[in-house]
């Protein structure tokens, strides 16, 4: 692949961590955003001179400034990726979490995707090139769920938002690629708290899940399953009467 730019919302652990390490190692320029400023720093010390780091909460809704900062401090921006979110079952249905997992997922995302769209429509023309921008979405998105209702509701947002703009970009002849990535389980400590340890199968480790995802973004694929199996569950899930999964 082609040395590019990638600026990854989310990437101090987990999915966007893992995207952070698979970039490095092709040799690309990565600048990564979280809260955790420990994390930050580790990735920062493994390559000083290709790793950029913003201790930030997306919550803060500040995303356009911060893309300007990476802008600055890179170059140019190829690729965006945003992976950054919460969830976690909330059986009790307490107000706190259920809010909490809103401001991240829905809000801190649109604020993140806005910011990145505007980036490209603004600099493409300028810098030529593609650009991509790829939001972590999930196969929570297409049921409610009683365990966890907001996180799920807020991954069909997160695919809906994202389907938007990718309308968008093909009706204003952007050359911009927007990908929908649609994860199973994958092996990081949010899975755990969603999921919960005994209802996982299939789960894919969080390296195999960056290089599917990777892949994805370089095909420029719409939507991609990680792994390609749960697209299976998708369709079984979008077909399944509501009498059956009530009961599940
Ligand atoms: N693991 C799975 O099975 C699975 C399945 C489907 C979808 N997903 C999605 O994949 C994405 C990554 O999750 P993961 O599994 O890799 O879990 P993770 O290890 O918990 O990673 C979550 C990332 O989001 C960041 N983040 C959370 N809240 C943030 C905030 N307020 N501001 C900025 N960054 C924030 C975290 O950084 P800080 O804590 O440092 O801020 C961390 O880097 C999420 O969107 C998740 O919904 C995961």
């Amino acid at each position: 692949m082609e040395k590019k730019n990638i600026f990854i919302i989310g990437g101090t652990s987990g999915i966007g961590r893992a995207l952070a390490e698979y970039y490095l190692d092709l040799g690309c320029v990565v600048g990564v955003s979280g809260r955790r400023q420990a994390l930050l720093d580790e990735l920062k010390r493994v390559n000083p001179t290709r790793v950029f780091t913003y201790a930030s909460d997306i919550k803060a809704l500040a995303c356009a400034d911060l893309i300007k900062s990476v802008h600055e401090d890179m170059g140019k921006i190829d690729i965006i990726i945003i992976c950054s979110g919460i969830g976690e079952i909330n059986a009790s249905l307490n107000a706190g979490p259920e809010l909490d997992t809103v401001k991240t997922n829905v809000l801190g995302f649109t604020d993140a995707a806005i910011a990145a769209y505007n980036y490209f429509e603004r600099n493409l023309p300028k810098y030529g090139g593609q650009g991509a921008l790829a939001g972590i979405s999930s196969i929570a998105s297409f049921r409610g769920s009683d365990l966890a209702p907001s996180y799920y509701a807020s991954k069909a947002y997160v695919s809906n938002y994202l389907e938007g703009l990718r309308k968008k970009a093909l009706k204003n002849k952007l050359n911009l690629k927007v990908c929908t990535i649609i994860p199973g389980f994958v092996d990081t400590a949010m899975a755990k708290g969603v999921g919960g340890k005994e209802g996982l199968f299939w789960v894919a480790p969080a390296d195999k899940a960056a290089r599917q995802i990777a892949r994805a973004i370089a095909k420029n694929n719409a939507v991609t399953y990680i792994t390609k199996r749960w697209r299976l569950i998708a369709w079984i899930l979008k077909v399944l009467p509501d009498f059956v999964y009530n009961k599940i």
